[in-house]
């Protein structure tokens, strides 16, 4: 038997224990293990593969045992993981940059269309058999030529994001912590600062991680700074912004509307959310294309065995604990 890799869930597309052969695999049967599950199963572990709504604590790396070495997240955000503890215990950190890039992107485009245009809406009108025949004035909604698309965090999504919205003749403006002058360039974009993008944008995107510094980024002053009929898309994560604000904001149809693909908890969904026409509800499915998947895990897994075998895989988030080795 070789050492234990622990994996929180089944992975869609790929044979985790041939990809690993070697190593003695164990994956978690059901469909969300709990917490009490997650701590004992851990044990004896020298790697685990987790997902992004499971929270990857100290007390996850104690039950696990001083032998554990990498926790592979099947994500790019890893905010579930307490990194620096991790890094305390020489544990790597390893998340999915660059697997769901495009997938993640073309949600936020559909996302952003299905608001705009009633995508939604029209569909439960149609099946609710409202629709009887062409009418000049229904469910008119508006187009996003010409219009300015708002991207807040330029990373790898975000540029894409960028370089779609471009395609459908958007002009760009964003912010982010550094300029990127390449996209400038290329696609013209604008460099705004937050509320000065907030101010003019007609479609915002959120494609930050999740941190101290940018939870609660957009809160009820930010929202009174944005445009009456602008749309918020958020496919990054829940708490960047204020639900509690959004859905005021909605409610008062102080803006034209959201698509959301995150919320505040990874285990459901505030229920006030239903009532509200003017947003576009989707289950945290960015990166839900099989290509994406297959890649993640392809990444997850190849870096959790470059790591085990001493070397530096390329999605290690905390480096430094393979360095100094
Ligand atoms: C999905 O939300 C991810 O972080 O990969
Ligand atoms: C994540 O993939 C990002 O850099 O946007």
């Amino acid at each position: 038997m070789g050492d234990k890799i622990f994996v929180t869930h089944s992975l869609p597309g790929v044979d985790v224990k041939s990809d690993l052969a070697g190593y003695d695999v164990e994956v978690w049967p059901d469909r969300d293990i709990g917490r009490e599950d997650l701590l004992s199963q851990v044990a004896g572990s020298i790697g685990i593969i987790s997902l992004l709504t499971e929270k990857i604590d100290a007390e996850v790396m104690m039950a696990a045992g001083s032998q554990l070495k990498v926790i592979a997240n099947y994500a790019v955000g890893f905010d579930n993981i307490d990194v620096e503890e991790a890094s305390k215990r020489g544990i790597a950190v390893l998340n999915t940059p660059g697997t769901l890039t495009e997938s993640v992107a073309e949600h936020v485009i559909a996302l952003m269309l299905s608001v705009a245009r009633r995508v939604v809406e029209g569909d439960r009108f149609v099946r609710l058999g409202k629709y009887h025949g062409w009418e000049p004035d229904l469910l008119i909604g508006s187009g996003v030529r010409n219009k300015i698309m708002g991207i807040v965090g330029l990373g790898r999504i975000g540029t894409w994001v960028a370089r779609m919205a471009d395609g459908l003749g958007m002009k760009i403006v964003y912010n982010s912590r550094n300029r990127d002058e390449e996209v400038e360039l290329e696609l013209g974009a604008e460099f705004y600062t937050l509320p000065e993008l907030l101010k003019i944008a007609d479609v915002i995107s959120i494609n930050l991680p999740l941190s101290e510094e940018t939870r609660g980024l957009i809160g009820k002053e930010e929202f009174s700074l944005m445009k009456k009929g602008s749309i918020l898309i958020n496919t990054a994560r829940g708490p960047i912004v204020s639900e509690k604000d959004l859905i005021e904001t909605l409610r008062e149809k102080r803006i034209g509307g959201a698509g959301l693909d995150v919320f505040d908890t990874e285990d459901g969904i505030n229920p006030e959310f239903y009532n509200l026409p003017n947003v576009v509800l989707t289950p945290h499915i960015a990166s839900s294309t099989i290509s994406a998947r297959i890649m993640m895990a392809r990444l997850a897994i190849n870096g959790l065995k470059q790591a085990l075998s001493g070397q530096i895989p390329p999605n290690v988030v905390n480096g430094e604990v393979l360095k100094h080795e």
